[in-house]
């Protein structure tokens, strides 16, 4: 399968995305990464990707008029890596209508908390100061909400005390390493076994 990656960060969801193709071998991890895209440029996941000589693409929401076309260019610039799975991580903008329209069904999204509890960009700080004892992280289909979609795959993590002297760094910190790993296998298996998506179940193709 073609994966196409949107991040706005650090990438390191990408980073473990692309050390399981190498690992693995395309042909058997069932994916490879075609081409990397991010909202905004200069970041450390695009370096990610130039590192790894893939191709990259920018598209900043105010180099366009509106939020329709930025949306627009989005799908575009995807587009044109045909992608068969687009793979949102860590990626900070809400994909409109356009791009849904196109790749609906096909963008999985990993967040930093037990979906439906805390969703929006602040899912690890939320959960700390609800005085969450579990938290966690989600990967899950993107539909027309906000981190809204069938879920997955989702991992639970530990709250500790000590979490609240850094304000959840080490927390997220925590989530991400059980989130690469999550994402990872997620991603193989869609690839590799195929799926399909009845109401809020997320099945194997021929299960
Ligand atoms: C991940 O925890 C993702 O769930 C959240 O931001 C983080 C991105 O990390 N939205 P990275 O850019 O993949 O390192």
């Amino acid at each position: 399968a073609r994966l196409v990656v949107l991040v706005s960060g650090s990438g390191t969801n990408l980073q473990a995305l692309l050390d399981a193709v190498d690992a693995h071998g395309a042909q058997a991890y069932g994916a490879r990464v075609v081409a990397v895209g991010a909202d905004r440029s200069g970041t450390e996941g695009l370096a990610r990707a130039e590192r790894a000589g893939i191709p990259t693409f920018v598209c900043r929401l105010r180099d366009h008029a509106t939020r329709a076309e930025w949306d627009a260019a989005l799908t575009a610039a995807t587009e044109a890596y045909d992608p068969d799975l687009v793979v949102s991580a860590g990626f900070m903008k809400i994909v409109g209508e356009r791009f849904l329209a196109r790749f609906g069904g096909r963008v999985v999204n990993t967040h930093p908390a037990l979906l439906p509890s805390f969703p929006g960009t602040h899912g690890v700080r939320d959960a700390l100061a609800y005085g969450a004892k579990v938290t966690g992280c989600t990967v899950h289909f993107v539909d027309d909400g906000v981190d809204t979609g069938p879920i997955i795959a989702q991992g639970v993590v530990e709250v500790l005390d000590e979490d609240e002297a850094d304000a959840g760094a080490a927390l997220h910190e925590r989530i991400k390493e059980v989130e690469r790993r999550l994402l990872v296998d997620v991603v193989g298996r869609l690839a590799r076994d195929g799926y399909r998506i009845e109401g809020r179940k997320v099945r194997p193709q021929d299960g």
